[in-house]
């Protein structure tokens, strides 16, 4: 099955294409020739990736699916939640991101470092909208570690877990991501 997944992230990609396999064929906008940034305004992880998915949608009338994700960490209120890809300003940059998440917890105790990813996929399927969610529980760390992985992955590590997400191969962190979760439920419901 060809599906557009409305992404411009090759992380992304590379995480949903392992964990679907072979039998779905995810193809991007910048496959179809659309380069621009997909629109992302809304004030909530689920209606952002609505958002883009529509958009898609909108544009190429094909099914396709879109993924919005946000890190929302207690002692920051849920910051930077639907704001974690520009939390640092613009433009986008992980790296200072990953650095002003550490700097605002540097005072904050081990005990009350607790955050949880948050992942919201859109999906239209013959103009029909569904949408998957997942979500993973664990700590922020002190320091980065690892190097697989992107985004905040190395300052996050998961409950029952000893290492971050970027020191996990890429198969370990499908297998309890909140982007693996929500991909688990839209594979369930694409083989249906
Ligand atoms: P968006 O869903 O592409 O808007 O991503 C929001 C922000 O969260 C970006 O800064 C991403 O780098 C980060 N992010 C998204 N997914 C993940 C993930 O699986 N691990 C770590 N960071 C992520």
């Amino acid at each position: 099955m060809e599906i557009i997944f409305a992404t411009a992230n090759k992380n992304k990609l590379i995480e949903a294409q392992k964990h679907l396999g072979e039998a779905f064929n995810l193809i991007t906008p910048a496959d179809l020739g659309f380069d621009d940034e997909i629109p992302e305004t809304c004030p909530t992880i689920r209606e952002n990736a609505i958002q883009k998915a529509q958009f898609i949608w909108d544009k190429f009338r094909k099914n396709c699916f879109a993924d919005d994700t946000g890190l929302e960490i207690d002692a920051l209120n849920g910051a930077p939640g639907v704001y974690s890809a520009r939390y640092s300003g613009e433009p986008k940059d992980p790296r200072r991101n990953v650095a002003l998440v550490l700097d605002q917890l540097k005072n904050t105790p081990d005990n009350e470092r607790t955050a949880r990813f948050r992942c919201a996929i859109a999906l239209i399927l013959d103009g029909n909208l569904h949408v998957f969610e997942g979500i993973c529980e664990g700590i922020i760390t002190r320091q980065c570690s690892g190097i697989e992985g992107f985004g905040y992955d190395p300052i996050f590590i998961p409950n029952g877990f000893d290492k971050t997400m970027a020191q996990m191969t890429l198969d370990e962190k499908n297998l309890i991501s909140h982007r693996g979760k929500a991909l688990t439920l839209l594979k369930d419901f694409l083989q249906k």
